[in-house]
């Protein structure tokens, strides 16, 4: 989804910019790049483009889950890899790639335990290598404006917030439910984490106590996952966010999903509000039909700011929005240290560590915590679990 939806469009655009050269797509069955490379949205917006697709060859629809291991072998030291893999697949592609010279840019999660992002943060360091982290969030100009200002003092201190973000109902069909189960996951992890990431870009503040209670349902194949959750997390001043998730938003309901977030806080003397509606930016279309995708409505409220493509002429189209900033951003990253003085590279990542607006092993392994602490809650019905950092970062039972 998240390849088809933006990574890919992203690496296009670039492509067709000049910014990056050649590009392989591994899955692990034949059938999904198959299907990545006859579809229509991407054939439209990039009219002659291609990607090499791994597995090339076989039936399409056996597994080969360690080809990506070969994939990255072969690879010329120095260039960058995507992984755009299930959560708990992360950690061993990250690593692979790392292991064989490459720059890295992860989807959200970046791995599901603290131990695993300090091991890829030596790994990195110890050769000079981007990991960036795709919490696009971040690159959402709303965002940015609220760290901005709430670091301007204009918002005074955090103290209570609420957050919410339900995919469609839909999703349960999807690949999801062969991953996306009880063992490996839950929809804080998968979709809470952004919000718990945003709280702190926007503050600085970082996560202390974390309970999440999950409703256990079924997929449609009979797998189960915590597809409705509710997480409370305590942050270093005392401050509660609430974080709602699930795979609930109704497919009638217009826009892909429901999201947002209301932070309450308290200036010298006053109270003080920022409060955004991720999911409605203010759009109204209605239109002659339902389109033939999934969670398509006839009323819809489109966001604008998240991934469209737009038409500036020439051929094809011009992908746009924060989806397309945020990996445009890592991959500039990766290219910038690369062609940097190998002696300049440890103190422009350093820079990049401290600037903080790109997420880094360094510099967001709160958020590993916290996922970490989640998982422990919910698989003990909601159990509050406490976050240590200092020497030796971890996580205990309250
Ligand atoms: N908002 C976000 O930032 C965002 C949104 C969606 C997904 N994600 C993250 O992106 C990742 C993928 O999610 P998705 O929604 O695209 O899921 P998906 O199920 O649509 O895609 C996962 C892909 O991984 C491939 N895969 C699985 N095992 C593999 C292996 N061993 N080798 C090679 N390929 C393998 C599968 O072929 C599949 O195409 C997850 O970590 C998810 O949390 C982030």
């Amino acid at each position: 989804m998240i390849t088809h939806d933006q990574i890919l469009p992203t690496l296009y655009h670039m492509q067709r910019a000049g910014s990056i050269g050649e590009i392989t797509v591994c899955a692990s069955r034949p059938r999904t790049v198959q299907s990545l490379a006859r579809a229509e949205s991407l054939l439209r917006a990039f009219p002659g483009q291609t990607f090499r697709a791994l597995p090339d060859s076989g039936d399409p629809d056996v597994s080969q889950p360690d080809l990506y291991r070969d994939a990255i072998r072969r690879m010329t030291p120095r260039q960058i890899v995507v992984t755009a893999v299930p959560d708990q697949l992360h950690f061993d592609v990250i690593m692979t790639a790392l292991r064989h010279d490459q720059h890295v840019c992860a989807v959200k999660p970046l791995v599901l335990r603290h131990s695993d992002a300090a091991r890829i943060e030596k790994e990195a360091r110890s050769r000079n290598l981007v990991v960036g982290i795709e919490y696009h969030k971040r690159f959402d100009d709303r965002s940015l404006m609220a760290r901005r200002r709430y670091r301007a003092g204009l918002f005074g201190d955090f103290r209570l917030g609420t957050a919410a973000l339900m995919e469609k109902w839909y999703y349960r069909h999807s690949n999801f439910q062969n991953w996306c189960t009880t063992e490996n996951s839950d929809a804080f992890t998968y979709i809470g984490c952004h919000y718990v990431d945003l709280v702190h870009f926007i503050t600085g503040l970082l996560p202390t106590r974390v309970s999440v209670y999950g409703i256990v349902d079924k997929y449609p194949n009979g797998n189960k996952g915590y597809l409705w959750t509710d997480a409370r997390v305590i942050w270093n001043n005392g401050a509660c966010l609430n974080v709602q998730n699930s795979l609930s938003f109704p497919d009638a309901a217009p826009g892909t999903n429901t999201q947002g977030l209301t932070m309450y806080c308290q200036g010298p003397d006053n109270g003080t509000l920022l409060s955004h509606s991720d999911q409605y930016r203010g759009l109204k279309y209605s239109y002659t039909h339902r389109a033939d995708e999934p969670g398509s409505t006839v009323y819809a409220e489109p966001s604008p700011d998240y991934f469209q493509y737009v038409d500036l002429g020439g051929k094809g189209l011009t992908p746009v929005g924060y989806g397309y900033r945020s990996v445009a951003f890592i991959v500039d990253k990766c290219i910038a240290v690369e062609a940097a003085d190998p002696a300049a590279r440890p103190a422009m990542l350093r820079q990049i560590d401290q600037d903080g607006i790109m997420a880094t092993p360094a510099n967001s392994s709160y958020n590993e915590l916290v996922i970490e602490a989640g998982r422990a809650s919910i698989l003990s019905g909601g159990r509050e679990v406490a976050i240590e950092y200092g020497e030796n970062p971890g996580i205990r039972p309250c």
